[in-house]
């Protein structure tokens, strides 16, 4: 084993909350043939990748922000993929920062700046305005893992996420966003039942549109005829029948049966994934912004 494929595995492995999550970025591992194994019946990244890399059609010189990067299997693979647009990861966690890093450095990926902090209610003020925001899976930690007082409890969720993302949408054209349904993972604390995936449709394009989001695409994960995991885009019609005030819920719940969500481990995959256009004016550069350059 060469002497960063350890640095990394002892990064990764950590016992932190968030650890052994995502993923090894293809590259890494066809260059190290390092790789860590992952319960991809229970949650994974490759679908999710797949879904997105094409629906983004990231164009030369976009700049792309990752928020909660963990250990950056996104920003990572992005960054490789498209050497032409500039890309800058938030986490909050050390190791995982430090995994990424360490990457960067060994691949001399000089299009990814990483940022060892927090993205906050506060902090979003001083982010750079991007092409494209990630932000998955993070919010429902909100009043755990940050921003710990202003969340009291699951219901509180809503309306928190609003102003959360009415700052986001100031700050990027594009979302692509995910988020877990029990507060702080927390099975007890669910902010929407998560058997219920019309209701997580509905509170989403609820939250998403009052927070100057347009959903563009949303999609849950399914299998191909090969038994592969991938992610399907609910039809379009069905998205904009659920942000009305008397939604058609049967039409909602009879496209989402065709998933047949039941066949997942877990609540993972019952977890819509969306991208969204801002409908909201740029805001203003704070002095403090980090500039995303190429
Ligand atoms: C559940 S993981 C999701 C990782 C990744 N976005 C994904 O979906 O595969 C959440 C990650 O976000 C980090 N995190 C939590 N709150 C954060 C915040 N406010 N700003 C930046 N990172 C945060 C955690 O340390 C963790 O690595």
């Amino acid at each position: 084993m060469n002497q960063l494929q350890q640095q990394l595995q002892q990064l990764y492995g950590d016992s932190s909350k968030h650890a052994n999550y995502q993923n090894v970025p293809a590259f890494v591992q066809e260059a190290l043939g390092y790789q860590e194994t992952i319960d991809e019946s229970w949650r994974g990244d490759r679908a999710r990748y797949a879904w997105l890399t094409p629906a983004l059609e990231l164009s030369a010189h976009q700049t792309v922000a990752d928020i909660g990067a963990n250990t950056g299997f996104f920003v990572l693979s992005l960054a490789h993929r498209h050497p032409d647009c500039s890309f800058v990861a938030y986490e909050s966690h050390p190791n995982h920062v430090d995994f990424i890093r360490l990457v960067v450095d060994a691949f001399e990926l000089g299009n990814v700046a990483v940022e060892a902090q927090p993205v906050d209610l506060a902090a979003i003020d001083q982010l750079p305005h991007c092409d494209v925001l990630l932000h998955l899976n993070v919010l429902h930690h909100a009043g755990h893992d940050f921003d710990r007082g202003l969340v009291a409890g699951p219901q509180a969720l809503a309306p928190y996420a609003q102003a959360y993302l009415s700052k986001l949408a100031g700050k990027g054209s594009r979302l692509v966003f995910q988020m877990g349904y029990n507060w702080g993972g927390d099975k007890a604390q669910p902010i929407v039942d998560p058997h219920d995936q019309a209701g997580m449709v509905r509170w989403l394009t609820d939250v998403l549109g009052r927070s100057g989001w347009q959903v563009q695409a949303l999609a849950f994960a399914t299998r191909d005829e090969r038994g592969d995991i991938v992610y399907r885009n609910l039809p379009p019609a069905l998205i904009a029948a659920a942000g009305q005030p008397q939604p058609d819920s049967a039409a909602l719940s009879q496209a989402i049966a065709g998933y047949h969500l039941g066949q997942f481990k877990g609540e993972f995959y019952r977890r819509p994934l969306l991208i969204c256009r801002s409908t909201a004016p740029r805001a203003a550069q704070t002095p403090e912004s980090k500039g995303v350059s190429a």
